[in-house]
């Protein structure tokens, strides 16, 4: 069977050739003795038009019959029409319809709204949107494996079900059982949860870094890429509860070394997404986002800004602009305040460094002034934070009282804390948020629309 976009790339030297393909119908016109059928397999935008006439097939009434949706395989010949609107079409000798649909199938040939296409997450994949979003992401997830693959990181998996909260922050999913049987009811009615299995309560990991570093610890240079949950209840265009992660983590190294490596892979996966999927950019920026195109190869050219947070609050403060969330040396950037930075001060991806200590997580650095540590998030157009990094405290000391400052239990932490007291080195590394650098790929502007089936906070639908 071939794939529709390989009749395309090899119309030439496929003229005249038997072909058989299978895929959906998007259109159907039916003349009396002959009809066109426009099909599309998902392996690009371009359908391929089918033409059957009566003469040629067996079932031709079956098939006048069918509704756009239907799945279909058909058997016949490639034939190269330059001149029709189409370079290529097939004339069918053989359909066979494998799935009828109805009259009813809720894609119809004409533009739905985003909103109403995330209320039928498991049919949306069939339209051109979330065709080349779905690809997209693919292509970039392989790109961001091969990125650290060639640069010989070790790829770990770390666990999913944790007893430790990567990040303090205490937004996290609780792991408890069902017993057997129907779910078991207490006597007031209530569900029986059971006990908790692991002996000790645990959470669905927020983030795989502490296992990373571990790792980092005892390979050098190491990355996951994984699912990763948090409860935060922020209803917003760019969180989700459910979400993909890649975390680099990299020992004898220090928050420069950090940047360069998040900058290198950030190019790299633009590279690869504007070499591999030309035609779904070129959709994108039709459609999606005039600017995706020129923006995404801008990046290619420019080097990234970086600047420290007070030097970003001096730009804020000093910018004339209003701002929702007043700003100040100590608060935590908003949405706003990154894009502000990004988009209207740099016009290009900007890190940050250099955070307030009350508003980082407690393995980030303390900095010699004691008040900042070695955070750098990067901010891109569009978007605002895309990456998370920093470089962590190796000194058992510092890290024990930045624990206790922030009312965590170093004993909780034990097994982390035996990494600086065997062989702790400089180390440093990021989380790249994989929805996020989907929505800059691809200029769409809410999470919703990234993730196959997008979790947010009342929505698991599917
Ligand atoms: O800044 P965050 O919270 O950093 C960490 O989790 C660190 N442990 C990473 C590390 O140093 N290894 O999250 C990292 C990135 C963010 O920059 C953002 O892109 C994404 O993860 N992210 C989310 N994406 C979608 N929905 C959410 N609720 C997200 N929270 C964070
Ligand atoms: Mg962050």
């Amino acid at each position: 069977r071939s794939k529709i976009s390989e009749l395309y790339a090899r119309a030439k030297e496929m003229d005249g050739q038997k072909v058989v393909v299978g895929g959906w119908i998007r259109t159907m016109r039916d003349m009396k003795t002959f009809g066109f059928i426009e099909l599309n397999d998902g392996s690009g935008f371009k359908n391929l038009q089918v033409v059957y006439e009566s003469a040629a097939i067996a079932n031709y009434a079956e098939i006048t019959k069918q509704n756009v949706g239907a799945a279909l395989v058909i058997r016949g010949t490639l034939v190269c029409t330059p001149e029709g609107r189409q370079s290529v079409e097939v004339r069918a000798r053989e359909i066979e319809v494998e799935g009828t649909s109805t009259p009813e199938y809720p894609l119809q040939k004409k533009r739905h709204s985003v909103e109403f296409l995330r209320t039928i997450a498991h049919l949306r994949p069939r339209t051109n949107l979330f065709s080349a979003a779905f690809r997209i992401r693919s292509v970039a997830a392989f790109a961001i494996h091969t990125f650290f693959q060639e640069r010989g990181f070790v790829y770990v998996h770390t666990p999913i079900i944790t007893g430790s909260d990567a990040e303090g922050a205490g937004e996290m999913f609780r792991v408890t059982t069902l017993s057997a049987g129907d779910p078991p009811r207490k006597e007031d009615g209530s569900v029986d949860f059971g006990k908790d299995f692991f002996g000790r309560p645990t959470n669905l990991t927020v983030s795989g870094q502490l296992g990373a570093e571990s790792f980092a610890l005892a390979f050098g240079n190491v990355y996951t890429f994984g699912p990763t949950f948090r409860a935060e209840n922020s209803n917003t265009p760019r969180h989700a509860a459910e979400f993909w992660m890649i975390e680099p983590e990299i020992a004898f190294a220090d928050l420069k070394d950090d940047m360069d490596l998040a900058e290198d892979m950030i190019r790299f996966i633009i590279k690869t997404v504007l070499e591999k999927c030309p035609d779904e950019i070129q959709f994108l920026n039709a459609f999606v986002d005039k600017e995706l195109l020129e923006r995404l190869t801008g990046v290619l050219h420019s080097e990234f800004a970086r600047i420290s947070y007070t030097r970003a609050v001096e730009i804020l403060l000093g910018s004339g602009e209003k701002f929702e969330y007043p700003v100040s040396w100590g608060c935590d950037l908003q949405t706003e305040h990154e894009r502000y930075l990004t988009e209207k001060h740099f016009k290009r991806p900007v890190f940050v460094t250099d955070y307030p200590k009350e508003i980082k997580a407690f393995y980030m650095r303390l900095n010699d002034d004691g008040n900042t540590v070695a955070a750098a998030d990067l901010l891109v157009p569009g978007i605002g934070e895309i990456v998370g990094g920093s470089q962590r405290e190796e000194r058992l000391d510092v890290l024990e009282e930045r624990m206790r400052e922030l009312g965590l239990r170093p004993e909780d932490y034990w097994w982390y804390l035996d990494l600086r007291r065997y062989g702790g080195t400089r180390h440093a590394g990021f989380g790249l948020g994989f929805e996020r650098i989907i929505m800059y790929l691809t200029g769409i502007t809410n999470i919703r629309d990234v993730l196959p089936y997008p979790r947010t906070a009342g929505s698991a639908e599917f």
